[in-house]
């Protein structure tokens, strides 16, 4: 009995002081740091999506981001086809940073961005002419996936070649 009482007192206290609701949060915003990071390659979809230079090398979450050739260092998929990041829980976010492979021949790409919750898409980014790295913003959402639509390709070829996909929650100042 005493141990039952001491028992709700602890969920009491640990439910409701302010301290606890700012941890969950945190840990709901993913410590506002990239959520995307350290996870391991099954957090991309295979279906459609291919690791040029094996997957430590390849894959759009790493940290080595810095070699990069025509052979090694992107994550891509043909024409028509998204590149699909689930996350393995949903994460309160609003920005998303994506830096596509800039080949020397300075292509400009045509895609779409949308996040995803509970099965329901949100387009947050459309551009048919993208060259570089983008910072998206959008209104603070809950997350568990992330497709980048590669809706025409680069001047280059078909693909959509992507170098790096960051996915955080930024206080705003
Ligand atoms: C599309 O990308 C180009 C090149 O990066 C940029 O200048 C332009 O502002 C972008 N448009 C939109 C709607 O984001
Ligand atoms: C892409 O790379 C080319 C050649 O290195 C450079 O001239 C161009 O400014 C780059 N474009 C962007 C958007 O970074
Ligand atoms: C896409 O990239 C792969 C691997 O580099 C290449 O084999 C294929 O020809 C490319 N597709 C197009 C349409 O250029």
């Amino acid at each position: 009995m005493i141990f039952k009482v001491l028992f709700s007192i602890l969920i009491l206290t640990n439910c409701c002081t302010l301290n606890q609701i700012q941890k969950n949060t945190r840990i709901l915003r993913g410590y506002y740091k990239d959520v995307l990071n350290y996870q391991q390659i099954n957090l991309i979809s295979r279906k459609n999506t291919y690791f040029n230079g094996g997957l430590l090398n390849s894959q759009l979450n790493r940290d080595a981001i810095y070699y990069v050739n025509t052979g090694i260092g992107y994550t891509f998929c043909s024409l028509h086809h998204s590149i699909e990041i689930f996350l393995f829980k949903k994460y309160q976010l609003n920005t998303i940073v994506i830096e596509i492979w800039n080949r020397s021949a300075n292509p400009h790409y045509d895609f779409e961005v949308y996040i995803g919750y509970l099965e329901n898409e949100k387009q947050i980014y459309e551009n048919s002419s993208f060259a570089g790295i983008i910072r998206i913003r959008f209104e603070d959402q809950l997350v568990d996936k992330i497709r980048i639509y590669n809706r025409g390709g680069s001047n280059y070829n078909g693909n959509l070649s992507v170098i790096k996909v960051q996915a955080f929650y930024q206080i705003q100042n």
